[in-house]
């Protein structure tokens, strides 16, 4: 029954081709390091289920938002889980796209042809940094307060544009209900949109080149020529 069900979406779909190209690919040579941008998507799967469950109760008002957020951990059923899930969620990505990227640099997989991939990969960390400086402030608690301070004054030091990046950020001289709505807004609407168009192209690209082989170790320069008098002796 479920393979006839299969055939028929199949032959108008044609789903399996990508399944069996996507999760059944035979990949040789690979290391446990190959398995850390799978496990940055899972993050990123893991956040985007559990923001969105969050969405339900959070409230972006001053006036509310921190109550709001004890209400999630203290009377929604399982909210403290779903909180919880999403603040160490948000950690892991950190560490783990900083340990795919080291894991592509220690592999030289950004080299041609994966340029792009490596490319979308910089925005993607961009985003993964944005998502942390929105989402910290959302608690509107005295932590995200002075803590989003802080970064603001940083953000501020920018050569040129600083003033008025800090401003731009805030919506206005100071931290404000305004710069609540515009990191909610960023934080659920914007940057997810974003984090979908750029995983999509990155994932795009990874199929199309295929994953990289890892690095041979070859013979020194300076051991090739003796190498060769020995192999023209035999
Ligand atoms: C949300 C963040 C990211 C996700 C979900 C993600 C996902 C993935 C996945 C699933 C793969 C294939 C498996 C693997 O090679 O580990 C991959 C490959 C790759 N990623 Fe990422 N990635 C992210 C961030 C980054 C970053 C920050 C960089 C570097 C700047 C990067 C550069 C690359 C490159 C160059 C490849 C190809 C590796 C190869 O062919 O060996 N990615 N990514």
């Amino acid at each position: 029954m479920g393979t006839r069900v299969g055939d028929w979406i199949d032959q108008r779909s044609g789903w399996r081709d990508s399944w069996n190209r996507v999760f059944l690919a035979r990949i040789p040579n690979i290391s446990w390091g190959h398995t850390l941008g799978a496990a940055t998507l899972m993050a990123v799967v893991i956040l985007l289920i559990t923001g969105l469950a969050l969405t339900f109760y959070y409230v972006s008002s001053p006036t509310d938002a921190h109550q709001s957020v004890q209400y999630i951990t203290n009377v929604v059923p399982l909210g403290w889980l779903i909180r919880g899930l999403h603040h160490w969620a948000a950690s892991a990505l950190v560490v783990l796209s900083v340990a795919h990227l080291i894991r592509v640099v220690i592999h030289g997989a950004y080299k041609y042809p994966r340029e792009f991939t490596w490319f979308t990969g910089i925005a993607l960390l961009l985003l993964v940094f944005g998502f942390g400086l929105t989402g910290s402030l959302l608690p509107w608690d005295q932590r995200a307060y002075w803590a989003t301070e802080v970064r603001i004054e940083v953000f501020a030091t920018v050569p040129f544009i600083g003033d008025w990046l800090a401003r731009f950020l805030q919506g206005g001289d100071q931290l404000s209900s305004l710069t609540l709505s515009r990191f909610y807004s960023a934080h659920v609407w914007l940057f997810p949109l974003l984090l979908f168009g750029l995983v999509a192209v990155h994932l795009r690209l990874v199929l199309r080149h295929g994953i990289s082989a890892r690095p041979k170790e070859e013979p020194r320069r300076d051991e090739e020529p003796r190498k060769r008098e020995e192999a023209s002796l035999l």
